[in-house]
């Protein structure tokens, strides 16, 4: 799961996704493709909005995308589009790049990108738990 900063949407991602799948099975984690907030722990509104739907995330530690984890991820969901060009252009050959699909196209919402709910207030965090929510069931129905 990537985001830009890896404090809001790709850590409520991993951590929704997670609690979807047999962890025996399947092993989620998170990056962001900037590194402003390398180490540090999700932003505590998606710290809370987890929690409000039963999640603690706040365990989590902010990384930055590697070109690693294209060899050791099968699927590397993005959030938006911006996010998809900064990944794909770490790809280094098609394999690679075919392993980066947008997260909300695994769902029919009408929109294809999370938005970003960084600068906004706490309803941002709400509906975009909601959008990554509906997409990681449908994952996690596969991957089951
Ligand atoms: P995220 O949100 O990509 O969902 O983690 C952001 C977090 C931090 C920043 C931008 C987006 N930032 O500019 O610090």
């Amino acid at each position: 799961m990537v985001c830009l900063g890896n404090i809001c949407r790709s850590p409520l991602a991993e951590g929704i996704l997670q609690s979807k799948v047999d962890p025996d099975n399947v092993f989620v984690d998170s990056a962001g493709t900037a590194g402003y907030h390398v180490g540090n722990p999700p932003d505590s509104r998606s710290i809370a909005v987890a929690r409000k739907y039963g999640l603690d995330i706040s365990r989590q530690k902010c990384r930055r995308f590697s070109e690693m984890d294209f060899m050791e991820f099968d699927h590397i969901y993005v959030m938006d589009r911006s996010n998809y060009s900064n990944v794909a252009s770490l790809a280094t050959n098609a394999m690679e790049a075919s392993k980066i699909k947008l997260l909300l196209d695994e769902v029919d919402l009408g929109i294809d990108e999370v938005p970003d709910p960084y600068y906004g207030g706490e309803d941002g965090f709400e509906k975009v738990y909601k959008m990554i929510d509906m997409a990681c069931e449908a994952i996690a129905k596969k991957l089951n």
